[in-house]
């Protein structure tokens, strides 16, 4: 075997595919794209299922790359095993429909033990497959050198994560020998396949011929596909003879990192606090990664694993004693080792640490502020004479105040107290049934109906010069079925062999219109959409007349709603530049609608958007607007575009050749869309809302032209008929008029206070006329309906004043709820009574809780029928007081 770096090895699996035809391919986003069943990319497939399943055709059948991937289900095994990490690099190569076993086995064994490429011993390479896959063994024992021993039949080899492409597979382990064994000689998982340390599986070959679909059914595939993964970290370490993946170049670079942050501990000779280093490094990638992609902690979806994993790192940093904010630092020691090949995290570093460095921060003030929650709840118990802290209670900590469990465990030991774990659990899974109840059922990756796969006619799309053309009718389908005639009063797809109708993409709607002969409209165009080969199939719904195949019809396109539509386009290609100048280049695009009406962008951003960065925004676009610039659309190489800086967006297909459009070379970007030919076109830019729509992604919605002056005059006439109302001449004096209004609303009030608290002075010889004793406390309970708070506390007042009695409740209900108040005098106070102690039992016979201080104490309830209980209670919870 060669010494390698984990970066050769990742250049020679590229390179030995691109030698055999593949196009090599960039790593996708972590972040999927269009696809809801998943929280990550966790493996190279999934960004590639719209391939599988043939909702588009690749530039090239074979494709091969190196792809981060997250797998968080594995999360416990992290450090703890030699092999499992959250984030790590997939190996892949792909056939779409062209080969198929034979080539993808050879190509495995070729890569794996050629002298040319990884050069490893057949005899240490060991292969499982699926029993009922008879084809593959038979290709393995074909491979020069290949011990057919060495097969493994399995009956779990199905590979099927969740929904999307599935098939048999046949796994590549690699023998470790027996020092690496961790399990006993006759232990069942002791063989290669099992859950075991020796024998490292290192790649997988899928054989993809059924789709999983998120209802759980299973259907073939339009064709029959390879999807295989290899794990970097994996090979490396095997490479590098390391005892687990950490110690290799991809790790061990962050692990010195640590061990200079700790006072002390060297990492070789950690021992048990291995672990520790071993998931800060692990998580940090992760995190790093990420982040770098778009992805913000939060409490939800991604950003809450994001938010988990940094926790849990912190959490291991103080098991190496590290108790203040380091992980930040780590970033450019992770840029440093995988920036070369993942140029999006060298360009992100500097972000990508200010956001971990604040949620670390936030995370060490939680646990101060855990901290002295728990304290409470312990002396709470320790009053009560109870031992153990519940459930819920500890769920409460972690659940809420984000306080882990670990720390209430250590807390909890160190002052003698139990926690209730399996209480706890069972409030964690409940909690884990929600998340999966929460997730989206949408289904994201549909088989196409090969009748919209066969289209093969050429098409041209005219409409970015043209909104009229003739064309000529190529393909009609309806119900899955190719046809000759579209009945009337029908609907069905149709392609032309040229239209000016733009189809559905990029956010971009498509456009409305209709079919004509002459004057006569024919049909109307429902809705345009692209065929898996490209073509745009519009939808049709006809009136009188039949449509023919090969007769040549007039294809007008709306226009007044394809130049809104472009307004908006282009005024989004603006907002999005406003956005990365004005909060920062990580405002990275997430989605976004483009129709006539209106836009609507949404990117990545941690924080709400303020008015002024919001104002600054809509100043930048509207500067752009007056300036009267230039729309220039370019095709060009891919190349050619990145070179001139544009914007290309995750997740896109982009093919050989690429429109650039480019405003006053201020904004560039790839795309498809139409768009004004000059930016004063778009009229005016108008921000309607800025909102929070998930973790870490915001979206904004903006008007132009006519629709944007439409909602000036309509805040216009509102602000008249406000004007109206208050009786103000100009609109200027408004605000004066609002703040004298406020003023004498203020001063009205105060005056009802005032007479209020007069009044019951005056009544307070009547209120305080019936003083009760118990032993030897005297007190005054009053029933009320319909008092605040402030007008109780009040009463409180006059009562201390005049001191009528020693202890004063009074319990004023209205239909749903009661207010209750206890005061205690200071005499009584000095003889041991407290209001916040007699509160508590009070409260709860009107269904609520409360406390307070000695003096006075407060509470509310939610059961009016209980006062009577509470008035009735009340001596025996003075004589309980005296007791203690
Ligand atoms: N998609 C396959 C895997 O993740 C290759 O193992």
């Amino acid at each position: 075997m060669k010494t390698l770096t984990s970066a050769q090895v990742r250049q020679m699996y590229l390179d030995f595919f691109a030698s055999k035809g593949h196009e090599v391919i960039p790593s996708a986003s972590l972040i999927p794209v269009n696809d809801p069943t998943l929280l990550w990319i966790n493996a190279g497939v999934a960004p590639l299922k719209k391939y599988f399943d043939g909702t588009e055709i690749p530039n090239n059948p074979r494709m091969t790359n190196a792809q981060k991937s997250i797998r968080t289900n594995d999360i416990e095994n992290v450090g703890v095993t030699a092999r499992h990490h959250t984030l790590f690099e997939m190996l892949g190569n792909w056939s779409i429909g062209d080969y198929f076993k034979e080539e993808a086995i050879a190509w495995a064994w070729e890569f794996l033990t050629s002298p040319e490429w990884l050069a490893f011993e057949p005899e240490k390479l060991f292969v499982t497959y699926y029993p009922k896959d008879e084809e593959t063994p038979k290709i393995w024992a074909k491979q020069a050198n290949f011990d057919a021993s060495h097969l493994v039949p399995v009956e779990d080899n199905f590979w099927d994560i969740g929904a999307g492409p599935c098939g048999p597979d046949t796994e590549i382990f690699y023998d470790r020998g027996p020092s690496f064994s961790n399990l006993a000689e006759d232990d069942p998982e002791n063989y290669p396949g099992g859950e075991n340390e020796r024998w490292l599986e290192i790649w997988n070959l899928v054989f993809s011929e059924f789709n999983h679909l998120p209802d759980g059914t299973y259907v073939p595939l339009p064709a029959k596909n390879v999807d295989t993964g290899m794990g970097l970290e994996r090979v490396s370490s095997v490479i590098q003879n390391t005892p687990t993946n950490y110690e290799t170049d991809l790790f061990m670079p962050i692990i010195k990192a640590i061990e200079s942050l700790t006072k002390g501990i060297v990492f070789e000779e950690a021992g048990a606090k291995q672990v520790s280093f071993k998931v800060i490094a692990d998580h940090i990638r992760a995190v790093s990664f990420a982040i770098s992609d778009g992805a913000l902690p939060s409490n939800e979806g991604r950003g809450y694993i994001i938010r988990r994993l940094i926790r849990r790192s912190v959490m291991h940093g103080r098991k190496l004693g590290i108790n203040h904010t380091f992980l930040s630092q780590l970033v450019p020691v992770i840029a440093k080792v995988m920036g070369e090949f993942y140029a999006e995290l060298e360009a992100n570093v500097a972000f990508v640490q200010k956001i971990i460095l604040s949620e670390e921060e936030r995370f060490h003030e939680t646990i101060e502020g855990g901290e002295s929650q728990l304290a409470q709840i312990l002396a709470d118990l320790k009053e009560a004479g109870q031992t153990q802290i519940a459930g819920p209670q500890v769920f409460q900590l972690y659940d809420t105040f984000g306080f882990p469990l670990e720390l209430t465990q250590e807390m909890a030991h160190e002052n003698g107290f139990t926690v209730d774990e399996a209480g706890f659990e069972v409030e964690m899974e409940a909690q884990r049934q929600r998340a999966r109840s929460a997730r989206s059922q949408e289904e994201s990756f549909s088989v196409k109906s090969e009748a919209f796969k066969q289209i093969d006619v050429d098409f041209e799309f005219v409409g970015y010069t043209q909104l009229e053309t003739n064309g000529t009718i190529k393909v009609i389908i309806q119900d899955d079925q190719q046809i000759d005639k579209l009945a009337p009063h029908s609907q069905g797809w149709v392609v032309f062999n040229r239209s000016p109708f733009y189809a559905e993409m990029g956010g971009q709607v498509a456009d409305k219109g209709g079919i004509f002969d002459g004057e006569t409209m024919l049909a109307e165009v429902l809705d345009v959409k692209k065929a898996p080969n490209g073509q745009f199939m519009h939808l049709l719904k006809t009136f009188d007349m039949p449509l023919l195949v090969e007769q040549s019809y007039s294809l007008e396109v709306d226009r007044a709603s394809r130049i809104k539509t472009n307004q908006n386009h282009s005024a989004t290609h603006l907002l999005h530049k406003a956005l990365r100048t004005i909060l920062g280049e990580h405002a990275h695009q997430a989605g976004s609608y483009v129709g006539p009406d209106r836009l609507r962008f949404d990117f990545s951003h941690f924080a709400k958007v303020t008015p002024e960065e919001l104002q600054q925004i809509s100043a930048f676009v509207n500067y752009w607007i007056e300036n009267a610039a230039d729309v220039h659309v370019n095709e060009m190489s891919l190349d050619e575009a990145k070179a001139t800086g544009a914007m290309a967006l995750f997740g896109e297909k982009y093919g050989e050749v690429v429109r650039v459009v480019n405003i006053a070379n201020e904004s560039i970007e790839l795309c498809g869309g139409t768009h004004v030919s000059n930016t004063n076109e778009i009229g005016t830019f108008k921000l309607i809302s800025e909102s929070g729509i998930g973790a870490g992604i915001r979206r904004i919605e903006a008007l132009t032209g006519q629709a944007a002056i439409a909602d000036y005059q309509k805040q216009e006439q509102l602000l008249q008929q406000v004007q109206e109302q208050l009786k103000v001449a100009q609109s200027d004096q408004l605000l004066h008029k609002v703040s004298q209004l406020q003023e004498e609303l203020k001063e009205a009030q105060a005056h009802v206070d005032s007479l209020t608290a007069k009044m019951l002075q005056a009544e307070s010889a009547k209120l305080f006329s019936q003083v009760e004793t118990v032993n030897d406390t005297t007190y005054i309970a009053l029933e009320m309906a319909n008092q605040s708070m402030d007008a109780m506390r009040n009463l409180g007042d006059i009562w201390r004043q005049q001191n009528p009695s020693d202890i004063f409740i009074i319990a004023s209900t209205d239909e749903e709820k009661v207010n209750v108040m206890v005061f205690v005098s200071d005499q009584a106070v000095a003889r041991g009574y407290k209001a916040g102690n007699m509160i508590k039992p009070l409260a709860k016979l009107v269904g609520g809780g409360g406390g307070g201080k000695p003096q006075m104490a407060q509470a509310g309830g939610k059961n009016p029928a209980g006062v009577s209980d509470l008035i009735a209670a009340i001596p025996q919870v003075i004589t309980e007081q005296e007791v203690k």
